[in-house]
């Protein structure tokens, strides 16, 4: 069954929620390039932000079932903001700068579960 643009799924078909926390967090990146000129998160680092959020995140002891997951994706539909990252279940979407930034998500969310207010992607901000 197809859902419709802006539609929010019943609980019907729903999974229950104790099928959707493998992880307790899980974290996005994207990493997708352009040829065209066009703005992409390549463009701004994001290879380097992701490796050094899976080198955190594994050091801290946070990977793995119940804990955390730091994953490469393509294109968000976010690029305005670039670069682009999304941590779930909390749904929030960041934007950084440098390393420090990646240390910040990492610490305060991924371990602490609060928001880094300052790098949330403000809402009107898509491609
Ligand atoms: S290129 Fe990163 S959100 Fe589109």
């Amino acid at each position: 069954m197809a859902l419709l643009a802006g539609a929010r799924p019943s609980a019907a078909v729903c999974p229950p929620l104790k099928f959707m926390s493998y992880y307790q967090r899980h974290i996005f990146f994207c990493l997708n390039e352009r040829k065209n000129g066009e703005a992409a998160c390549a463009q701004h680092a994001a290879q380097a932000a992701f490796d050094h959020c899976k080198k955190l995140v594994k050091v801290a002891g946070l990977t793995g079932p119940g804990a955390v997951r730091v994953n490469k994706a393509g294109c968000l539909d976010r690029c305005a903001g670039g670069p682009v990252a999304v941590v779930y279940p909390e749904a929030v979407w960041y934007t950084y700068v440098d390393q420090q930034d990646i240390e910040e998500i990492v610490q305060v969310h991924l371990k602490g579960g609060q928001v880094v207010d300052r790098l949330v992607l403000p809402a009107d901000v898509g491609r």
